[in-house]
């Protein structure tokens, strides 16, 4: 089956509907409760929260009904060596990212509904409840925020001059305790940031990867890198990002295509040349002090 553009229409509309209805007015009015009634999953960072897992089977329920060919990935119904992203449409959805956030009361907490097909980012809705942004997106119909199209400036694409969102993540085993990706994205900051190496501008981190791929989408940032999120991070905000222009690639170098699930990543704004585009990775990548494994 391939979606038409109507139909991909017709499921963002519902997805906004579902974002703006049912689950943003959770998330607004449980952020910031959550101080002590929170779970750790793979780590004491890692957390999770009650509401996460209301929401979740709140969104599996209404769209199992809406869409009931279609198969279902979740962060909190993921199993490890189980759950398989396959070429069947698929929604891939993250209740609430940001739980952190929402735990905390900053208000950087969003819904984030994705929909692939083949593999492939069709849709996406992106809600932050708190600002009031809706960012949503279908492929082929374009990228809006709350209803008007996403536009990004057309300007230069420089590294150095980039303002660039980076996240520590929830894996943080150092030294000999454990892998190397954290060192690896701490060396890796420095290069881009030190003025002995890439000596952008600035670095950002939302505490949500969605809305830091939707800021990238809207052009407020250049481009986001993270080794460590997950497909339900990444799936609605890909979408956005692609239909306004921008690009993903892998976090790695010379990964020129990644699939939704490789879990490392580089997002790129639009408002520009490809080759500009092209030209701002590799020189990103220049700066990656070793390679970022991770396992889904
Ligand atoms: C997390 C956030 C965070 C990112 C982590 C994600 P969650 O998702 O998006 O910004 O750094 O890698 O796992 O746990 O809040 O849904």
């Amino acid at each position: 089956m391939a979606l038409t553009k109507e139909q991909l229409k017709d499921i963002e509309t519902k997805l906004v509907e579902l974002a703006a209805k049912q689950v943003g007015p959770l998330i607004k009015e449980h952020a910031g409760t959550q101080f002590e009634a929170f779970d750790d999953k793979a780590n004491q960072v890692d957390l999770v929260t009650a509401v996460d897992k209301k929401i979740e089977s709140i969104i599996k329920q209404s769209l199992s009904t809406l869409y009931p060919d279609f198969k279902f990935v979740g962060e909190e119904s993921y199993e490890e060596d189980h759950t398989v992203i396959g070429k069947e449409p698929t929604f891939i959805i993250d209740p609430i990212d940001g739980t952190t956030n929402f735990i905390h009361g900053y208000p950087y907490s969003c819904t984030s509904m994705g929909l692939v097909e083949n593999g492939v980012p069709v849709c996406g809705v992106v809600f932050n409840p708190h600002l009031d942004e809706m960012y949503h997106a279908s492929a082929g119909n374009g990228a809006f925020l709350n209803g008007k199209p996403l536009k990004v400036t057309e300007r230069e694409l420089k590294l150095q001059q980039s303002v660039i969102a980076l996240e520590a993540g929830s894996e943080r085993s150092s030294g000999s305790s454990g892998d190397d990706n954290f060192d690896i994205k701490q060396a890796t900051y420095r290069n881009l940031l030190s003025d002995q190496g890439g000596y952008i501008h600035g670095s950002r981190s939302c505490g949500s990867a969605a809305m830091n791929m939707c800021m990238v989408a809207a052009g407020k940032l250049d481009a986001y890198w993270e080794g460590g999120c997950w497909a339900w991070d990444v799936c609605a905000g890909w979408c956005i990002l692609a239909e306004a222009g921008g690009i993903v690639v892998g976090g790695n170098p010379q990964e020129w295509e990644v699939p939704v699930d490789e879990r490392c990543y580089l997002a790129v704004r639009g408002g520009c040349s490809q080759p500009a585009q092209k030209g701002f990775v590799k020189e990103f990548w220049s700066h990656v002090a070793g390679k970022l494994k991770y396992r889904w």
